[in-house]
């Protein structure tokens, strides 16, 4: 039975934390439902972390959607978010538009968009349209050439924004809020104050859920995980050592072997090459 809103609604009554985890594809949506993963994001961190950009701002409506449907072939259980990558929500006809690809394309049970007032007639629109949504607030990529990488709302005022942000953004219907990149504290305050669960990255312990970046748990590059991020293993290691053994093992002969070949009658081949 797949998780729904009213499950995360429950969760957080409960007291149960949500986990969260981005996914790209169908072997790791697969490996994620296993694992009991109760959310998959087909974030648009893809851009970096699949695609090798610098940021998200490149990703498009497509990449999401083809992402989003081979993750949606893998997940049964787990509730899927589409992220509506950059510019493609800046008028409610556009997040409308946008967000039909994603539901119909790419199968994705809900949408994820970043910012929190500013955006509230778009949350409004689409979630008056059936389709659930999920904000972004404290440090969004998509805007990080204003904001700049770094922990957001450290001020008061600021502080004081973020949490009119989630508050309007769940008047505005929005079934879930992502904290990234704010003090713990402030996340925490803001999770008390809210009806709707929020799911912390780099936001502390105070959140209902959490949600972290496949190539980040999974220790996938050598480069220094963000400081919210714990390798639970070192599978870009792994991989390596993997394929250095069958690069070795083709150079040397020692693979493949009788084993993984096929063999056929001696005198059936001999009669077809004279
Ligand atoms: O794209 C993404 O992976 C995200 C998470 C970091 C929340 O938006
Ligand atoms: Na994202």
């Amino acid at each position: 039975m797949r998780v729904t809103l009213r499950d995360l609604q429950r969760m957080k009554a409960a007291g149960e934390r949500i986990v969260m985890l981005t996914a790209y594809d169908y072997p790791s949506a697969l490996i994620a439902e296993r694992a009991g993963v109760d959310m998959i994001l087909v974030g648009d961190s893809l851009g970096m972390v699949v695609h090798g950009h610098e940021t998200t701002l490149p990703v498009t409506l497509d990449d999401i959607v083809r992402h989003s449907a081979a993750v949606c072939r893998g997940a049964r259980r787990a509730l899927v978010v589409g992220d509506l990558p950059f510019l493609t929500y800046g008028t409610e006809a556009d997040a409308v538009a946008a967000a039909r690809r994603l539901l119909q394309e790419g199968g994705v049970q809900a949408v994820k968009l970043e910012g929190g007032a500013p955006v509230a007639d778009i949350v409004r629109r689409l979630t008056g349209l059936g389709v659930p949504v999920m904000g972004h607030l404290g440090f969004t990529p998509q805007a990080q050439h204003q904001q700049g990488v770094r922990v957001q709302a450290k001020d008061g005022p600021e502080a004081r924004r973020l949490l009119a942000d989630a508050l309007a953004l769940q008047e505005a219907g929005a079934f879930g809020v992502v904290l990234e990149l704010v003090p713990a504290s402030l996340a925490a305050a803001v999770t008390s104050r809210l009806r709707i669960p929020t799911v912390g990255i780099g936001a502390g312990a105070g959140c209902d859920g959490q949600v972290q970046v496949w190539h980040d748990v999974l220790g996938l590059f050598e480069h220094k995980p963000p400081r919210h991020a714990r390798r639970f293993a070192e599978l870009g290691v792994a991989m390596e050592d993997a394929l250095r053994a069958y690069v070795g093992e083709v150079r040397d002969g020692s693979f493949p072997t009788a084993r993984q070949s096929a063999s056929m009658d001696e005198a059936v081949l001999a009669a077809a090459l004279e």
